[in-house]
């Protein structure tokens, strides 16, 4: 493996259906990374796929009528069709049913059972269709799949298993050696605890349908699914064929980003099917959180997806992308909602970075005749605008290589509102007006010029459609010398005499229409409609004002049981909840509805402010208050912690 390799990998989605924007969000990841390490000179060969076998597509296809083939042709290219929409680099994408991958995957099987690490025996366990996973009875949760909640299916068959316990010890150890290799950390953590609760062999065959790619020696079976997915990280790469030079070269240079649903089957299953075929594992696996919606996570089989089609259409790939990367927490969940979407629009892309590059150029047509003109001797505050970019390139590179896609973009956006308050410092249209301070007005132009030039190489990657449209305003199209990463180590990468031309806004503010209905939120509201508001978590509790016990003891506080909960009409936060307190039965609006189901919350003992004065909220009367704790991870009601009468006094 050379040191300028790099091998990134998207998970291969299910063509079960069309794909939402959590799988966006992973792929997205991968194409920055993969744009970025482009820009760092690697050769970089980025996978993507679509993993198309298993009972879950092959009951799909039947219920739409259809052979699975014809079915899964069809999703892939909406797959391709997204993809290509937003502007993904992929090298390759693979499909699960080409014979490159089949032949590759009946090959590693073979060489693993011949070796002795695959035998015969009768599975009887449970198994989960949409999760395509196999649990043990006493794995299961309420008798249900404990990854997704949903119904299991009894399954008892003859299968072949794979010797996946006499492997632990040395996975353990690998991981254990490896840092790096489970990111971030606390998955890293979760993955060891895992392993040394002990590992089964795993069940790699099925007899029950036929949708899949048959066991060589024994075609009477298919081959398990993860089995068969897994291996396109090396059929892509002609592994076991005539022709494995892209093997040679760029395994074992793998970075995997997954989603943290399937970290599992990266991190044990991957790891030791490769060791049982004696090829070393993959450098990285890194899994992200989920993007959730309203009422959670957003899947497919819940139906509370998000198109990203529908939104790359309204508000263009580049907002979309920079959106994702820069909503999600590192290594945590994080929220979708057009609400938010239109804000970082609005605020990051169109007021800061797109303002910053309309000033600039008008100011520059205004002034000096649409021409970037020689800096002359530079002042404190052009040092100061000058040091602060100089500190960027190097934080985005951690930060990336760290996969803090969000650091990245703050890193950057530092430099973009530093020029923003140059601008306001410097004051250019006072200098304009002075014949004398024209050499001082030149070079406050032109380094709000070189700050979006720098700004725009590094934001490349992130949104690959930025740079072509900067370059044409920026009059720097045909000077790829200014294009690049080297480029920044130098401030001054744009030649004196370049002529700009101001375009069209680089990202049009959004108008948002208010729904009809919609009211604007009464004081009380926003109190109830509570969203995360991560400094007050962050501010420590010494900083709260002092007050007395007696104080206190006007507050009323009871623990009410939720004996109904619905949502409001027309106000997306906030859920209308039943309580019985004691004796009583009283009417709560909360909000809370973005973080919790209805249907969650009845049966819950919860507590309440049973003195707060009555306020009607959309119309309805609310007797009283939810208490709930709020971080950046979301909202937490705060519950008794052991069984306990509703009307209870909590003190
Ligand atoms: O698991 N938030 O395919 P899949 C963030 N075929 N990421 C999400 C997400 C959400 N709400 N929903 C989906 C499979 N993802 C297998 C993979 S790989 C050898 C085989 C992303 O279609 C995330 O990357 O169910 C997650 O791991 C993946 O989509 C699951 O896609
Ligand atoms: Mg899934």
């Amino acid at each position: 493996m050379g040191d300028k390799v790099f091998y990134v990998t998207t998970p291969i989605y299910y063509p079960s259906d069309k794909l939402h924007i959590g799988h966006a969000l992973t792929t997205t990841m991968a194409d920055t990374l993969a744009r970025y390490k482009r820009l760092r000179g690697y050769d970089v060969y980025f996978l993507t796929g679509s993993d198309e076998h298993g009972q879950k597509i092959q009951r799909k296809a039947r219920e739409a009528g259809m052979p699975p083939k014809k079915y899964v042709d069809g999703i892939v290219a909406t797959f391709q069709e997204l993809w290509r929409r937003l502007n993904i680099s992929y090298n390759d994408f693979i499909r699960t049913t080409e014979p490159r991958h089949k032949r590759v995957v009946q090959y590693l099987l073979q060489k693993i059972y011949d070796q002795g690490d695959i035998y015969k025996s009768t599975y009887e366990g449970w198994y989960c269709t949409p999760c395509e996973t196999f649990w043990t009875e006493r794995q299961l949760v309420d008798g249900n799949c404990p990854d997704c909640g949903r119904p299991v299916e009894l399954v008892k068959e003859e299968s072949y298993f794979f010797r996946m316990s006499k492997y632990a010890d040395r996975l353990l150890k690998y991981i254990k050696e490896h840092p790096e290799f489970i990111q971030p950390a606390s998955r890293r953590n979760e993955m060891i605890s895992f392993i040394e609760s002990g590992l089964e062999d795993l069940c790699i065959s099925r007899t029950t349908f036929d949708w899949g790619i048959p066991v060589p020696m024994d075609p009477r079976h298919v081959i398990y699914v993860w089995f068969d997915a897994l291996t396109n990280y090396i059929s892509a790469l002609g592994y076991g064929t005539e022709d494995d030079h892209l093997f040679h070269k760029y395994w074992p240079a793998a970075v995997h980003l997954v989603g943290k649903d399937i970290v599992r089957f990266h991190t044990v299953i991957w790891p030791i099917i490769l060791m049982a075929a004696g090829i070393e594992p993959p450098r990285q696996v890194f899994g992200h959180g989920w993007l959730l919606v309203d009422g959670g996570k957003m899947s497919k089989s819940k139906g509370n997806v998000v198109d990203p089609m529908v939104l790359i259409d309204r508000y263009g790939a580049d907002a979309i992308r920079y959106f994702l990367l820069r909503e999600m927490p590192y290594g945590a969940d994080g929220y979708y909602s057009e609400e938010a979407l239109i804000n970082r629009i609005n605020t990051d892309l169109a007021n800061d970075f797109g303002n910053l590059l309309s000033r600039t150029t008008a100011m520059i047509e205004k002034f000096n005749g649409g021409i970037i003109e020689s800096p002359a001797a530079s002042e404190p505050l052009d040092d100061d605008l000058i040091a602060t970019a100089r500190l960027v390139p190097d934080e985005v590179d951690a930060a990336l290589n760290n996969f803090e896609f969000a650091r990245a973009l703050t890193a950057i956006w530092r430099l973009v509102n530093r020029a923003n308050k140059y601008i306001e410092e410097t004051a250019p249209w006072a200098l304009a007006k002075d014949p004398l301070k024209r050499p001082r007005l030149n070079t406050v132009l032109y380094n709000l010029a070189e700050a979006i030039r720098q700004a725009t190489v590094m934001v490349g990657p992130f949104m690959p459609g930025v740079p072509p449209r900067v370059w044409e305003q920026l009059g720097l199209v045909d000077l790829p010398a200014a294009h690049t990463w080297e480029s920044l180590a130098v401030w001054g990468g744009i030649p004196a005499g370049i002529r700009v031309k101001r375009g069209p806004a680089l990202f049009p503010r959004i108008e948002i229409k208010k729904e009809e209905g919609e009211e604007t939120m009464t004081e009380q509201e926003k109190g109830a409609a509570t969203s995360p508001a991560v400094n007050e978590t962050q501010e420590a509790a010494a900083g709260d004002e002092e007050i007395t016990i007696e104080e206190f003891a006007r507050i009323k506080l009871r623990v009410a049981e939720v004996l109904a909960a619905e949502k409001v009409a027309n106000a997306d936060k906030l859920l209308k909840l039943e309580v019985k307190v004691g004796n009583e039965r009283r009417t709560i609006v909360a909000g809370i509805a973005r973080y919790y189901r209805p249907e969650e919350l009845v049966g819950k003992k919860v507590v309440i402010v049973a003195n707060l004065k009555p306020a009607k909220l959309r119309g309805i009367l609310s007797q009283g208050m939810v208490l709930a704790a709020v971080d950046d991870e979301g909202l937490s009601l705060i519950t008794p912690e052991r069984e306990i009468k509703d009307g209870t006094p909590v003190r």
